[in-house]
Protein backbone atom coordinates (compact mmCIF):
# COMPACT_ATOMS: atom_id res chain seq x y z
CA UNK A 1 0.00 0.00 0.00
CA UNK A 2 1.68 3.58 -1.11
CA UNK A 3 1.03 5.93 1.46
CA UNK A 4 1.32 9.50 0.47
CA UNK A 5 1.21 12.25 2.85
CA UNK A 6 -1.78 14.45 2.48
CA UNK A 7 -1.92 16.52 5.43
CA UNK A 8 1.09 17.77 7.39
CA UNK A 9 0.86 14.85 9.92
CA UNK A 10 3.30 13.49 7.53
CA UNK A 11 6.87 15.17 6.31
CA UNK A 12 5.66 17.56 3.77
CA UNK A 13 7.42 16.30 0.99
CA UNK A 14 6.62 19.33 -1.45
CA UNK A 15 9.23 21.39 -3.28
CA UNK A 16 9.70 25.03 -1.76
CA UNK A 17 10.01 28.02 -3.46
CA UNK A 18 12.82 28.89 -5.07
CA UNK A 19 14.34 32.24 -3.50
CA UNK A 20 16.10 34.37 -5.67
CA UNK A 21 19.96 34.26 -5.33
CA UNK A 22 22.64 36.82 -6.24
CA UNK A 23 25.92 36.21 -7.82
CA UNK A 24 28.15 37.60 -5.70
CA UNK A 25 31.38 35.56 -5.92
CA UNK A 26 32.13 33.69 -2.82
CA UNK A 27 35.93 34.92 -2.07
CA UNK A 28 38.43 32.90 -0.12
CA UNK A 29 38.62 35.43 2.52
CA UNK A 30 35.38 34.86 4.08
CA UNK A 31 36.98 31.81 5.95
CA UNK A 32 40.68 32.78 6.28
CA UNK A 33 40.21 36.15 7.53
CA UNK A 34 39.37 37.37 11.36
CA UNK A 35 37.82 40.54 10.57
CA UNK A 36 34.76 38.42 8.71
CA UNK A 37 35.13 35.99 11.72
CA UNK A 38 34.37 38.64 14.52
CA UNK A 39 31.41 39.86 12.24
CA UNK A 40 30.15 36.49 12.37
CA UNK A 41 30.42 36.09 15.95
CA UNK A 42 28.94 39.46 16.83
CA UNK A 43 26.13 38.91 14.57
CA UNK A 44 25.23 35.68 14.02
CA UNK A 45 26.34 33.12 16.63
CA UNK A 46 25.05 35.33 19.23
CA UNK A 47 21.94 35.10 17.75
CA UNK A 48 21.43 31.61 16.39
CA UNK A 49 19.66 28.72 18.23
CA UNK A 50 22.94 25.90 18.77
CA UNK A 51 22.68 22.30 20.09
CA UNK A 52 24.68 22.22 23.69
CA UNK A 53 23.92 18.77 23.98
CA UNK A 54 21.07 15.49 24.45
CA UNK A 55 18.53 15.86 26.73
CA UNK A 56 19.43 11.72 27.65
CA UNK A 57 22.60 13.28 28.93
CA UNK A 58 21.13 14.97 32.33
CA UNK A 59 18.18 12.38 33.82
CA UNK A 60 18.59 13.48 36.87
CA UNK A 61 18.62 16.53 39.30
CA UNK A 62 22.46 17.91 39.75
CA UNK A 63 23.65 16.52 35.90
CA UNK A 64 25.14 19.25 33.93
CA UNK A 65 27.22 19.20 31.01
CA UNK A 66 29.23 22.07 29.08
CA UNK A 67 30.15 22.39 25.82
CA UNK A 68 32.63 24.66 23.82
CA UNK A 69 31.04 27.33 21.38
CA UNK A 70 33.36 29.80 20.36
CA UNK A 71 35.32 31.89 22.64
CA UNK A 72 32.34 31.05 25.26
CA UNK A 73 31.67 27.96 27.15
CA UNK A 74 28.02 26.73 28.26
CA UNK A 75 26.65 25.30 31.30
CA UNK A 76 23.72 23.39 30.97
CA UNK A 77 22.41 21.87 33.90
CA UNK A 78 18.79 20.24 35.69
CA UNK A 79 17.31 21.68 38.32
CA UNK A 80 15.67 20.96 41.40
CA UNK A 81 12.85 21.37 39.34
CA UNK A 82 13.75 18.80 36.53
CA UNK A 83 14.12 22.39 34.37
CA UNK A 84 16.94 22.13 31.87
CA UNK A 85 19.08 25.83 31.67
CA UNK A 86 21.63 27.30 30.20
CA UNK A 87 24.23 29.60 31.64
CA UNK A 88 27.38 31.12 30.37
CA UNK A 89 30.14 29.13 32.22
CA UNK A 90 31.82 31.96 34.14
CA UNK A 91 32.32 33.32 37.79
CA UNK A 92 30.47 36.57 38.64
CA UNK A 93 33.63 37.57 41.14
CA UNK A 94 36.13 37.63 38.64
CA UNK A 95 35.21 35.23 35.61
CA UNK A 96 37.22 32.12 36.10
CA UNK A 97 35.37 29.83 34.20
CA UNK A 98 33.23 27.99 36.64
CA UNK A 99 33.30 24.16 35.46
CA UNK A 100 35.92 22.16 34.05
CA UNK A 101 34.76 19.22 33.44
CA UNK A 102 32.51 18.15 30.17
CA UNK A 103 30.00 16.31 32.30
CA UNK A 104 29.27 15.26 35.67
CA UNK A 105 26.58 15.75 38.65
CA UNK A 106 26.75 17.64 41.31
CA UNK A 107 24.02 19.51 43.92
CA UNK A 108 26.09 23.29 43.19
CA UNK A 109 28.88 24.45 41.30
CA UNK A 110 31.85 25.88 43.33
CA UNK A 111 34.50 27.92 41.63
CA UNK A 112 37.67 26.87 41.71
CA UNK A 113 39.72 30.21 42.11
CA UNK A 114 38.08 31.90 45.53
CA UNK A 115 35.26 29.06 46.02
CA UNK A 116 32.43 30.91 44.90
CA UNK A 117 29.29 28.36 45.14
CA UNK A 118 25.87 28.49 42.85
CA UNK A 119 22.62 26.54 43.03
CA UNK A 120 21.63 24.57 40.28
CA UNK A 121 19.03 27.24 38.97
CA UNK A 122 22.66 29.80 38.75
CA UNK A 123 21.74 31.30 42.41
CA UNK A 124 25.16 32.47 44.00
CA UNK A 125 24.89 30.78 47.65
CA UNK A 126 27.89 31.47 49.14
CA UNK A 127 31.03 33.23 49.18
CA UNK A 128 33.75 33.25 51.99
CA UNK A 129 34.17 36.39 53.86
CA UNK A 130 31.13 37.69 52.91
CA UNK A 131 30.96 40.01 55.53
CA UNK A 132 34.27 41.95 53.66
CA UNK A 133 32.13 43.48 50.82
CA UNK A 134 32.21 47.35 51.38
CA UNK A 135 29.12 46.84 48.65
CA UNK A 136 27.14 43.84 50.39
CA UNK A 137 26.96 41.07 49.96
CA UNK A 138 26.94 39.41 46.64
CA UNK A 139 24.68 36.60 47.83
CA UNK A 140 21.22 37.21 46.72
CA UNK A 141 22.41 39.81 44.49
CA UNK A 142 24.77 37.85 41.95
CA UNK A 143 23.89 34.68 39.78
CA UNK A 144 25.00 32.82 36.84
CA UNK A 145 24.59 34.74 33.76
CA UNK A 146 21.51 32.99 32.00
CA UNK A 147 20.42 32.33 28.61
CA UNK A 148 17.53 31.31 26.87
CA UNK A 149 17.13 27.45 26.41
CA UNK A 150 14.74 25.08 24.92
CA UNK A 151 14.34 21.67 23.83
CA UNK A 152 13.33 19.83 20.97
CA UNK A 153 14.14 16.43 18.99
CA UNK A 154 16.06 15.53 22.32
CA UNK A 155 18.78 18.03 21.88
CA UNK A 156 18.75 21.08 24.05
CA UNK A 157 18.94 24.04 22.68
CA UNK A 158 20.37 27.43 23.41
CA UNK A 159 21.14 31.07 22.37
CA UNK A 160 23.01 33.87 23.03
CA UNK A 161 20.63 36.67 22.36
CA UNK A 162 18.17 37.72 25.32
CA UNK A 163 15.56 38.83 23.31
CA UNK A 164 15.78 35.68 20.46
CA UNK A 165 12.82 35.06 18.50
CA UNK A 166 11.24 31.37 19.39
CA UNK A 167 12.90 27.93 19.05
CA UNK A 168 10.30 26.71 16.84
CA UNK A 169 10.53 30.10 14.09
CA UNK A 170 14.41 29.07 14.11
CA UNK A 171 13.26 24.98 13.01
CA UNK A 172 10.58 25.60 11.04
CA UNK A 173 9.95 23.61 8.92
CA UNK A 174 12.10 21.16 9.55
CA UNK A 175 10.20 20.05 13.30
CA UNK A 176 7.39 19.34 12.14
CA UNK A 177 8.79 17.54 8.91
CA UNK A 178 11.35 15.16 11.50
CA UNK A 179 8.52 14.63 14.35
CA UNK A 180 7.32 11.25 12.56
CA UNK A 181 10.94 10.23 13.55
CA UNK A 182 11.29 8.90 17.02
CA UNK A 183 14.21 11.30 17.52
CA UNK A 184 14.09 11.51 21.53
CA UNK A 185 14.57 7.66 21.43
CA UNK A 186 17.58 7.64 19.03
CA UNK A 187 20.77 6.80 21.20
CA UNK A 188 23.84 8.39 20.39
CA UNK A 189 25.92 5.18 19.42
CA UNK A 190 29.20 7.50 18.10
CA UNK A 191 30.47 10.46 19.76
CA UNK A 192 33.00 12.11 17.31
CA UNK A 193 34.64 15.43 17.28
CA UNK A 194 37.81 15.95 15.16
CA UNK A 195 39.86 19.66 15.55
CA UNK A 196 39.89 20.64 12.03
CA UNK A 197 42.21 22.81 10.01
CA UNK A 198 39.69 24.50 8.19
CA UNK A 199 36.71 27.33 8.75
CA UNK A 200 33.46 25.66 9.77
CA UNK A 201 32.10 27.09 6.58
CA UNK A 202 33.97 24.39 4.73
CA UNK A 203 32.00 21.84 6.44
CA UNK A 204 28.73 23.78 5.54
CA UNK A 205 29.55 24.25 2.15
CA UNK A 206 30.47 20.79 1.70
CA UNK A 207 26.96 19.12 2.70
CA UNK A 208 25.43 21.97 1.32
CA UNK A 209 26.07 19.79 -2.02
CA UNK A 210 26.23 16.49 -3.23
CA UNK A 211 28.03 17.34 -6.23
CA UNK A 212 31.55 16.02 -5.22
CA UNK A 213 29.92 12.74 -4.39
CA UNK A 214 30.90 10.67 -7.46
CA UNK A 215 34.80 11.98 -6.78
CA UNK A 216 34.90 11.89 -3.06
CA UNK A 217 32.38 9.36 -2.54
CA UNK A 218 32.53 7.01 -5.64
CA UNK A 219 30.98 3.86 -3.36
CA UNK A 220 27.53 5.53 -2.89
CA UNK A 221 26.73 5.15 -6.51
CA UNK A 222 26.03 1.65 -5.85
CA UNK A 223 23.51 2.37 -3.59
CA UNK A 224 22.35 6.27 -4.05
CA UNK A 225 20.60 7.45 -6.75
CA UNK A 226 23.14 11.34 -6.25
CA UNK A 227 22.55 12.99 -9.84
CA UNK A 228 21.16 16.44 -9.36
CA UNK A 229 18.04 15.35 -11.84
CA UNK A 230 17.28 12.73 -8.86
CA UNK A 231 17.46 14.89 -6.14
CA UNK A 232 15.03 17.63 -4.63
CA UNK A 233 16.55 20.30 -3.15
CA UNK A 234 14.45 23.01 -0.79
CA UNK A 235 15.59 26.39 0.31
CA UNK A 236 13.40 27.50 3.06
CA UNK A 237 13.21 31.05 3.87
CA UNK A 238 14.74 31.20 6.99
CA UNK A 239 17.80 29.76 6.05
CA UNK A 240 16.58 26.17 6.54
CA UNK A 241 17.35 24.11 3.83
CA UNK A 242 16.66 20.23 2.79
CA UNK A 243 17.67 17.63 -0.43
CA UNK A 244 15.94 14.33 -0.72
CA UNK A 245 17.96 11.56 -2.29
CA UNK A 246 16.99 8.05 -3.57
CA UNK A 247 18.40 5.24 -1.54
CA UNK A 248 18.71 1.56 -1.87
CA UNK A 249 19.19 2.05 -6.18
CA UNK A 250 22.30 2.44 -7.70
CA UNK A 251 23.03 5.23 -10.39
CA UNK A 252 22.14 4.20 -13.52
CA UNK A 253 26.08 4.64 -14.37
CA UNK A 254 26.83 1.79 -11.58
CA UNK A 255 24.36 -1.28 -12.78
CA UNK A 256 26.83 -3.29 -14.54
CA UNK A 257 28.76 -3.27 -11.54
CA UNK A 258 26.31 -5.99 -10.33
CA UNK A 259 28.99 -7.38 -7.52
CA UNK A 260 29.60 -4.75 -6.28
CA UNK A 261 25.92 -2.99 -5.88
CA UNK A 262 25.07 -6.98 -4.38
CA UNK A 263 27.99 -6.03 -1.49
CA UNK A 264 26.38 -2.59 -0.52
CA UNK A 265 22.62 -3.99 -0.47
CA UNK A 266 22.82 -7.27 1.12
CA UNK A 267 22.72 -6.03 4.76
CA UNK A 268 19.49 -4.67 4.25
CA UNK A 269 18.04 -7.35 2.01
CA UNK A 270 18.51 -10.11 4.33
CA UNK A 271 17.34 -7.56 7.56
CA UNK A 272 14.22 -7.25 5.26
CA UNK A 273 14.05 -10.94 3.73
CA UNK A 274 14.91 -10.33 0.25
CA UNK A 275 17.00 -12.30 -1.97
CA UNK A 276 19.73 -9.94 -3.81
CA UNK A 277 20.34 -12.21 -6.10
CA UNK A 278 16.81 -11.90 -7.27
CA UNK A 279 17.42 -8.53 -8.81
CA UNK A 280 20.58 -9.13 -10.60
CA UNK A 281 19.38 -7.17 -14.25
CA UNK A 282 16.96 -5.49 -12.61
CA UNK A 283 18.42 -3.32 -9.64
CA UNK A 284 16.78 -0.30 -10.38
CA UNK A 285 13.37 -2.64 -8.90
CA UNK A 286 15.12 -2.69 -5.01
CA UNK A 287 13.97 0.58 -3.95
CA UNK A 288 10.19 -0.03 -3.98
CA UNK A 289 10.34 -3.79 -3.14
CA UNK A 290 12.37 -2.81 -0.50
CA UNK A 291 9.56 -0.29 0.78
CA UNK A 292 6.83 -3.09 0.31
CA UNK A 293 8.83 -5.32 2.44
CA UNK A 294 9.20 -2.97 5.43
CA UNK A 295 5.73 -1.71 5.31
CA UNK A 296 5.03 -5.35 5.44
CA UNK A 297 7.47 -6.52 7.70
CA UNK A 298 8.23 -3.40 9.79
CA UNK A 299 6.06 -4.53 12.93
CA UNK A 300 7.53 -8.14 13.30
CA UNK A 301 11.25 -6.67 13.25
CA UNK A 302 10.43 -4.00 15.67
CA UNK A 303 9.83 -0.66 14.20
CA UNK A 304 7.01 1.61 13.77
CA UNK A 305 7.01 2.90 10.40
CA UNK A 306 3.40 4.05 10.51
CA UNK A 307 4.07 7.69 10.03
CA UNK A 308 6.63 7.34 6.93
CA UNK A 309 6.12 8.12 3.45
CA UNK A 310 7.53 5.39 1.17
CA UNK A 311 10.42 7.20 -0.02
CA UNK A 312 11.59 7.48 3.57
CA UNK A 313 11.69 3.77 4.00
CA UNK A 314 14.49 3.92 1.72
CA UNK A 315 15.74 7.82 0.87
CA UNK A 316 18.14 10.14 2.63
CA UNK A 317 16.66 12.74 3.58
CA UNK A 318 18.98 15.43 4.56
CA UNK A 319 17.73 18.80 6.79
CA UNK A 320 20.12 21.29 7.04
CA UNK A 321 19.57 23.77 9.94
CA UNK A 322 21.20 27.06 9.59
CA UNK A 323 24.24 27.76 10.29
CA UNK A 324 26.12 24.92 10.77
CA UNK A 325 23.79 21.73 11.74
CA UNK A 326 23.09 19.02 9.47
CA UNK A 327 20.50 15.90 10.25
CA UNK A 328 21.08 13.10 7.52
CA UNK A 329 18.13 11.00 8.50
CA UNK A 330 18.33 7.47 7.69
CA UNK A 331 15.72 5.01 7.68
CA UNK A 332 17.24 3.89 10.55
CA UNK A 333 19.32 6.45 12.05
CA UNK A 334 20.57 9.99 11.83
CA UNK A 335 24.02 11.11 11.62
CA UNK A 336 24.42 14.54 13.28
CA UNK A 337 26.55 16.54 11.13
CA UNK A 338 28.25 20.24 12.32
CA UNK A 339 30.71 22.43 12.33
CA UNK A 340 31.68 25.27 15.35
CA UNK A 341 34.14 28.04 14.99
CA UNK A 342 37.09 27.95 16.70
CA UNK A 343 37.76 30.92 19.40
CA UNK A 344 39.90 32.74 17.71
CA UNK A 345 41.32 31.65 14.57
CA UNK A 346 39.11 31.43 11.26
CA UNK A 347 41.34 28.59 9.72
CA UNK A 348 40.23 25.96 12.36
CA UNK A 349 36.91 24.64 14.10
CA UNK A 350 35.56 21.40 15.63
CA UNK A 351 33.91 19.17 13.59
CA UNK A 352 31.24 16.60 14.99
CA UNK A 353 30.35 13.31 13.90
CA UNK A 354 27.52 11.80 16.34
CA UNK A 355 25.75 9.00 14.96
CA UNK A 356 21.95 8.05 16.54
CA UNK A 357 21.14 4.40 16.23
CA UNK A 358 16.99 4.19 15.81
CA UNK A 359 16.91 0.39 17.65
CA UNK A 360 14.29 -1.61 16.93
CA UNK A 361 12.05 -2.64 20.20
CA UNK A 362 13.30 -5.14 22.41
CA UNK A 363 16.73 -5.10 20.46
CA UNK A 364 20.02 -4.88 22.40
CA UNK A 365 22.20 -5.29 18.97
CA UNK A 366 21.68 -3.75 15.66
CA UNK A 367 23.63 -3.59 12.43
CA UNK A 368 23.82 0.01 11.40
CA UNK A 369 24.12 -0.01 7.82
CA UNK A 370 25.45 3.45 7.56
CA UNK A 371 28.06 2.82 9.89
CA UNK A 372 28.38 -0.56 9.05
CA UNK A 373 29.03 -1.95 12.31
CA UNK A 374 26.85 -3.07 15.32
CA UNK A 375 25.93 -0.98 17.79
CA UNK A 376 24.84 -1.92 21.31
CA UNK A 377 22.25 -0.49 23.13
CA UNK A 378 24.18 -0.65 27.06
CA UNK A 379 27.64 0.38 25.99
CA UNK A 380 27.76 4.53 26.76
CA UNK A 381 29.58 5.93 24.24
CA UNK A 382 32.51 7.99 24.73
CA UNK A 383 33.77 11.13 23.59
CA UNK A 384 36.48 10.86 21.13
CA UNK A 385 38.30 13.92 20.36
CA UNK A 386 41.15 14.33 17.75
CA UNK A 387 42.64 15.36 14.52
CA UNK A 388 41.70 13.77 11.34
CA UNK A 389 43.97 11.04 10.78
CA UNK A 390 43.66 10.20 14.59
CA UNK A 391 40.02 9.71 14.95
CA UNK A 392 37.55 8.38 12.20
CA UNK A 393 34.20 9.87 12.00
CA UNK A 394 32.79 6.87 9.68
CA UNK A 395 33.02 5.66 6.67
CA UNK A 396 31.93 7.87 4.07
CA UNK A 397 32.41 10.82 6.63
CA UNK A 398 36.04 10.46 6.63
CA UNK A 399 35.58 10.91 3.31
CA UNK A 400 34.11 14.22 2.98
CA UNK A 401 36.99 15.28 6.03
CA UNK A 402 39.71 14.72 3.55
CA UNK A 403 38.84 17.07 1.42
CA UNK A 404 38.39 20.34 3.89
CA UNK A 405 42.00 21.08 5.13
CA UNK A 406 43.05 21.12 1.21
CA UNK A 407 40.57 23.23 0.46
CA UNK A 408 41.29 25.62 3.35
CA UNK A 409 44.44 25.77 2.42
CA UNK A 410 43.28 26.91 -1.24
CA UNK A 411 40.58 29.52 0.20
CA UNK A 412 44.04 31.67 1.16
CA UNK A 413 45.50 31.47 -1.84
CA UNK A 414 46.00 34.59 -3.94
CA UNK A 415 45.40 32.16 -7.17
CA UNK A 416 41.48 31.53 -6.23
CA UNK A 417 39.34 34.32 -7.47
CA UNK A 418 35.99 33.54 -5.75
CA UNK A 419 33.89 30.37 -6.41
CA UNK A 420 32.37 29.33 -9.71
CA UNK A 421 29.23 27.15 -9.20
CA UNK A 422 26.62 25.12 -10.91
CA UNK A 423 23.02 25.11 -10.20
CA UNK A 424 22.97 21.82 -7.57
CA UNK A 425 25.29 23.47 -5.54
CA UNK A 426 22.72 26.54 -4.75
CA UNK A 427 22.29 25.96 -0.95
CA UNK A 428 26.14 26.77 -0.95
CA UNK A 429 25.26 30.31 -2.08
CA UNK A 430 22.59 30.34 -0.55
CA UNK A 431 24.02 29.76 3.02
CA UNK A 432 26.48 32.21 2.52
CA UNK A 433 23.70 34.77 1.40
CA UNK A 434 21.91 34.09 4.77
CA UNK A 435 25.14 34.87 7.27
CA UNK A 436 25.37 38.06 5.05
CA UNK A 437 21.82 39.09 6.27
CA UNK A 438 22.46 38.55 9.64
CA UNK A 439 25.75 40.02 9.56
CA UNK A 440 23.62 43.58 8.09
CA UNK A 441 20.99 42.69 10.34
CA UNK A 442 17.74 41.76 7.47
CA UNK A 443 17.68 38.16 8.25
CA UNK A 444 14.08 37.75 8.83
CA UNK A 445 14.56 35.53 11.96
CA UNK A 446 16.00 38.83 13.80
CA UNK A 447 13.29 40.85 12.95
CA UNK A 448 10.94 41.35 16.39
CA UNK A 449 7.47 40.05 16.36
S1 LIG B 1 36.78 33.91 40.13
FE1 LIG B 1 35.38 32.48 40.88
S2 LIG B 1 35.54 32.65 43.01
FE2 LIG B 1 36.95 34.06 42.28
FE1 LIG C 1 30.17 13.94 1.08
Amino acid sequence: MAINPKDNYFTDTSKAPEPKLGDKPILGERYTSVEFMELEWEHMWTKVWQIGGTVQELPNVGDYITYNYGRESILMTKGQDQKIRAFYNVCQHRANRLVQAESGNSDSFSCGYHGWKYALDGELIHVRDEEDFLQGSPCGKLRLTEIPCDLWGGFIWFNMDEACNSLDDFLAPHNEHLSVYPLDNMMRTDWITIEGDFNWKTVQDNFNESYHIPDVHPQLKYFLDERYQSCQFDLYPNSNVRMLMPGSVPTPRALDEEDMIIEYIKHDAEMWELNVEDYRGRFEDFRVDLQKQKRKLAESKGYDFSKFNDDQLTDNYHYGFFPNVYFSMKPDGNIFLRGTPHATDPNKCYFDMWYFTWFPDAQEEYYSFTMEEYKSKSTPVDHIVGKFGEVSAGPGIDQDVGVWESQQQGLASRGFKGDYMPNQERRIRYHHESIDRYIDGTHEFLQKK
